[in-house]
Formats: C-alpha cells, structure tokens, sequence
C-alpha cells in the first residue's frame, strides 16, 4: 500500500464534521437501567419501560437534528426472555403498542425502520407489525433507525457461519473465497455500516450480546445515568466526547 493510500484510508474512516464537531455517522445505544429506575420510586419494572420510550423518542430526534445517519438501538436480547413472564410479555405488548403509534409519526420525519434479531421466534401479530412498519418507511432517508429486537450477536454470527457453509457445501463458493466481506454480507446488518459509537447508559460496561462483529472499532461511551433519565444533555454530551476522540484503526494519524 503506497503512503498516499494510507493517509486517504486514514481520513475516509474519520466520521463527519459539522459545526465544528466530528458527528458518528452511526450511533449504537444500549438503552439499560429501566427496572432500575422504576426500582428507586417503588414502582412496577414494567413502569420504567414505559418510561424509557420517551428517551428514545428524545434520542431519535436528537441523533436527527445532529446529523447522525444510522441509530441501533438494543430493545429485547434473547437472554431477555428468561425474565419473568409479566415482564416478557409486558415488554411484548409494549413494543407492538409502541409500533403501531409510532410508525407514522417516524414515516412522516422520514426515518426508516428496520428489524434485526430473530423474528421466527416472535408472535406473528408482532412479526406483522415489524413488517407493516418496514414497508412504510421503506423509501425514507432522513435516518436510518434500526432495532435490534429478539438480538443475539452469537445467534447472528452463528446464522451467517450456517449460510457459508451450506454456499461452500452446495459448492457455490470454495474455502478460498472466505472473507471478511463474505461473513459481513451474511449478518443481519449486511447493508449497515458498522456502528462508530456505543453508548451503553447505567453503568454497566459490557456489550451483553450486542453487534460482536460490528464493534470491531467502535468507540464506547459509558454513563451511568439510567435509560428514562437520557435527555437531550446526555446525547450532547456522547456527542461532545465522541468528537474528541482519535481514531487510528491501527493506523499511524498522518503528518499534516
Ligand atoms: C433495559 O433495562 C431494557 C431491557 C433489557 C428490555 P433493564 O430492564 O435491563 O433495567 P435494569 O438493568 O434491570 O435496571
Ligand atoms: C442488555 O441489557 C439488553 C438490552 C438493553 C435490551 P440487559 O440488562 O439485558 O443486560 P445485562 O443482563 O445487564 O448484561
Ligand atoms: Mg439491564
């Protein structure tokens, strides 16, 4: 690879700059703390959910307004089903309530839905809606929001290792042609770039299953303010600390 190489790889792999700060061009965000919060006013966990999507309404239009291209959000992990039930099936109810009321207020701000987790696993009332809200947005462009619902990370990279091997049983491709790009067009997020930021809020400092792959290079931003406390200051404040970090991606940052 010739120096002039380097340095252009260099730059095409730095995020955007607006206003005076680099903006992620795609934000990932754990959104934990919820039963928490509901814990510390003695209420029902299921009241902190209810209380979360209003942060994500908040989040939504924030990485809007900031320019941000694609927002993950992690809402259900497969690990979440062994909740108790009145929580599982509370969040379930929740997620299709929140769908129906929601897709077309997100439709008419031109953002576009889109799933990712295991579905064959879900209620086809819940499949339905997922699909019925993809269909709408399908063609919007403002922001590209996707939720990882029913997510795994080893389930997905487990699912993309089964699409390989049956293309190299069926003799489509040869172990030769087994590359990164190969194993990145067979995840859930084949057309998603990966994510530049991950906020993950309570706390906690873990990925706890989510986009494994993708991570790769993000970088992490850990508060612990819990999920239904984010606000418009919190995402101002990733934002600001993510414009200040240096990526290398193993590289050397050239001589300017
Ligand atoms: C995150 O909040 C939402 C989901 C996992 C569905 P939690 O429900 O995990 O809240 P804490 O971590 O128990 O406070
Ligand atoms: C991760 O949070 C999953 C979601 C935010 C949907 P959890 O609360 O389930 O993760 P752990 O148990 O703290 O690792
Ligand atoms: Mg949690």
């Amino acid at each position: 690879m010739s120096s002039n190489n380097e340095q252009s790889n260099y730059i095409e792999n730095q995020p955007t700059e607006m206003s005076g700060i680099n903006v992620p061009r795609h934000v990932a965000v754990i959104m934990d703390g919820n039963g928490r919060w509901a814990q510390e006013r003695g209420l029902k966990r299921m009241e902190g959910h209810i209380a979360g999507v209003e942060s994500l309404r908040t989040t939504i239009k924030e990485a809007r307004k900031s320019g941000v291209q694609y927002l993950t959000v992690y809402a259900f992990s497969t690990e979440n089903w062994g909740r108790p039930s009145e929580e599982v099936n509370g969040l379930m109810s929740l997620f299709c309530k929140c769908l129906e009321q929601e897709s077309e207020e997100l439709n008419k701000q031109g953002v576009k839905l889109t799933f990712i987790g295991q579905r064959d696993q879900l209620d086809d009332e819940i499949r339905q809606s997922m699909e019925k809200s993809e269909k709408l947005t399908e063609t919007n462009n403002t922001l590209n929001l996707i939720i990882a619902f029913n997510y795994s990370a080893r389930c997905e990279l487990t699912s993309a290792t089964k699409k390989i091997a049956q293309l190299l049983a069926s003799g489509k491709i040869d172990v030769e042609q087994i590359n990164d790009q190969l194993i990145e067009q067979n995840l859930y997020t084949f057309d998603i770039p990966d994510p530049d930021l991950i906020i993950r809020t309570s706390g906690e400092c873990r990925l706890s299953n989510f986009l494994l792959w993708q991570a790769a290079y993000a970088e992490f931003y850990f508060t612990s303010v819990l999920w239904p406390d984010f606000d418009q200051k919190c995402w101002k404040q990733a934002m600001e600390n993510f414009s200040q970090r240096k990526r290398r991606f193993g590289l050397v940052e050239p001589k300017l």
